[in-house]
């Protein structure tokens, strides 16, 4: 079977061309991205008939790319999630990044890693096929110190398993947060919102946030609250008591600190399709596609309120300003690496 194919995706305005790779699996299953902003435009997986879908949401062309759109399916650097007010020091000097989210930097700021092109590669194995993206953001891109030499490798198996490992390195100490940000609606994108997905999280704890979506400070416990995804439950069962929806960053409960874990399940009870995470990364930011409002369109469907969900793996928010995190400062000598494996199905 062929696993690998490309074609032009679009030009952008000063005549770079855009190109979109398919990857296909042998048991039906297909991914397209392309290699501006590393984006995601199509996950393609059979429902419990066997009828395929793309369960990621999507725009149409480059054109309405550029458009714009809340960040569908890219990879998001450097720093994915929220900096307060956009500052942050290390080793007693302060930097000053982008504020493109009310008072606050969010997704790596005005040019994040969604919107350049990056050099792409796509390979083929006996049982697997991928695309390697790569780029250097230069020292001082939106404000964030040291040249950056970031790999992404998306890969598809014949396990139905979208893997995601993500490498990099600095030549000065530099902060770092990386993450894919698809939207999924299991059902099939633009096939009505998502509330009745059911949701498992596999986390004890979650982050409070200010009304600017800055965590306050220390993570708090999920039981009893409508912040609790332990057991799988339906995302619209108690999202009316969660003022503006989900856009909480949950704290993985892990068996291991080391290596892959547990991190969420999703299983949509019509089409049966299910989606299950594991991810080497501490925390996962759960959003219910709250600012979604009918104005990006995929397939000829505007995307209205909570018609998609994302489950971004990644560090905690505000990491650099906030000592008793995780770390997210990474040196010179050292490699970032992270993994976040997505395996889709179907149950009967
Ligand atoms: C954030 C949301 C934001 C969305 C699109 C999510 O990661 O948590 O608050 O609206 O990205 O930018």
């Amino acid at each position: 079977m062929q696993r690998i194919s490309k074609k032009t995706f679009g030009k952008l305005e000063d005549g770079t061309e855009v190109t979109e790779f398919t990857l296909r699996n042998a048991k039906g299953m297909t991914v397209r991205a392309i290699d501006y902003g590393g984006i995601l435009t199509a996950v393609e997986t059979p429902d419990r008939t066997g009828m395929a879908a793309n369960i990621t949401l999507h725009r149409d062309s480059l054109d309405d790319y550029l458009k714009g759109h809340p960040y569908f399916g890219c990879i998001v650097g450097r720093f994915a999630n929220r900096i307060a007010g956009g500052k942050f020091s290390l080793d007693g000097k302060e930097y000053a990044l982008a504020t493109n989210d009310g008072p606050n930097h969010l997704h790596g700021g005005k040019r994040g890693f969604d919107k350049h092109v990056w050099k792409a590669e796509a390979a083929e194995k006996a049982d697997s096929a991928s695309i390697t993206f790569r780029r250097v953001s230069p020292d001082g891109e939106e404000g964030y110190p040291g040249n950056l030499t970031v790999t992404v490798v998306y890969s598809l198996t014949d396990d139905n398993e979208l893997r995601m490992d993500y490498t990099a390195e600095t030549d000065k100490p530099t902060v770092l947060n990386l993450t894919n940000h698809a939207y999924w609606n299991l059902a099939g994108a633009g096939n009505g919102d998502v509330l009745g997905h059911e949701l498992m999280i596999q986390a004890d704890r979650y982050l409070p946030v200010d009304e600017t979506l800055i965590p306050l400070g220390e993570p708090k416990l999920v039981a009893d609250t409508p912040m609790d995804f332990n057991q799988p439950t339906k995302i619209g069962a108690r999202i009316a008591q969660v003022e503006g929806g989900y856009d909480h960053c949950y704290v993985l409960t892990r068996e291991k600190p080391e290596g892959l874990g547990l991190c969420a399940r999703v299983v949509e009870p019509k089409s049966g399709r299910t989606m299950e995470i594991h991810t080497t990364q501490p925390a996962v930011q759960f959003y219910s596609g709250n600012f979604l409002h009918g104005s990006v369109s995929g397939g000829g469907v505007d995307y209205k309120k909570h018609f998609g969900f994302c489950l971004e793996t990644q560090h905690y928010p505000d990491s650099p300003n906030k000592p008793d995190y995780p770390t997210t400062v990474l040196r010179p000598g050292q490699v970032y690496r992270h993994t976040t494996v997505h395996r889709f199905g179907v149950i009967e």
